[in-house]
């Protein structure tokens, strides 16, 4: 199996790549589609827009990508024998904190879409900042392996 996985080593890579930039794509786009739900009125015709966008955008990109990003991740970990190493440790920690703030935002979102506003403008605004600032630690992490 091992063997296998390292055949196709750079497949999973570009696997991985792929759904890492649809994820990350869908994680800054999400907080923007919720500024605008605030704007609306609770139970206006323009929320129930934004909601059915925001459902499309979790269930299109969002679920499926942060799942194939797990999966690829994890067999390139298997076959590399990461799990051993330092600086995948901290990777680790980090995607499971940016997995629980992608579940977060996202039942946020359905709370807005039932015309709760559970977070004002200013945090949504805020927390937008979140996916980026990850990236950023996980990309240093990966490329540079400092430990
Ligand atoms: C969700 C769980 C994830 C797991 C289990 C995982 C695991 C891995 C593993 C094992 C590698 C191979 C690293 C190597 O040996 O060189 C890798 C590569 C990479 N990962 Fe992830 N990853 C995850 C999420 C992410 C996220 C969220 C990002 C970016 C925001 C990311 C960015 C990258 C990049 C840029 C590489 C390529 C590094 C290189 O080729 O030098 N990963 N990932």
């Amino acid at each position: 199996m091992q063997d296998f996985l390292l055949m196709i080593y750079y497949w999973l890579k570009a696997g991985h790549l792929i759904f890492v930039i649809f994820w990350m794509a869908g994680l800054f786009m999400l907080p923007r589609q919720m500024v605008y739900m605030h704007d609306s009125a609770p139970g206006s015709a323009e929320e129930a827009l934004w909601a059915k966008r925001s459902g499309l955008l979790r269930k299109v990109i969002l679920t499926p990508s942060m799942i194939a990003v797990w999966v690829f991740g994890l067999l390139l970990a298997y076959s590399s024998g990461a799990f051993a190493q330092g600086w995948f440790h901290a990777k680790l920690l980090l995607v499971i904190l940016l997995s629980g703030y992608h579940g977060w935002m996202v039942a946020n979102a359905k709370k807005m879409a039932r015309g709760e506003r559970p977070l004002s403008e200013k945090t949504l605004r805020v927390v937008n900042e979140v996916p980026g600032v990850a990236a950023v630690l996980i990309v240093i992490l990966v490329v540079i392996k400092p430990f």
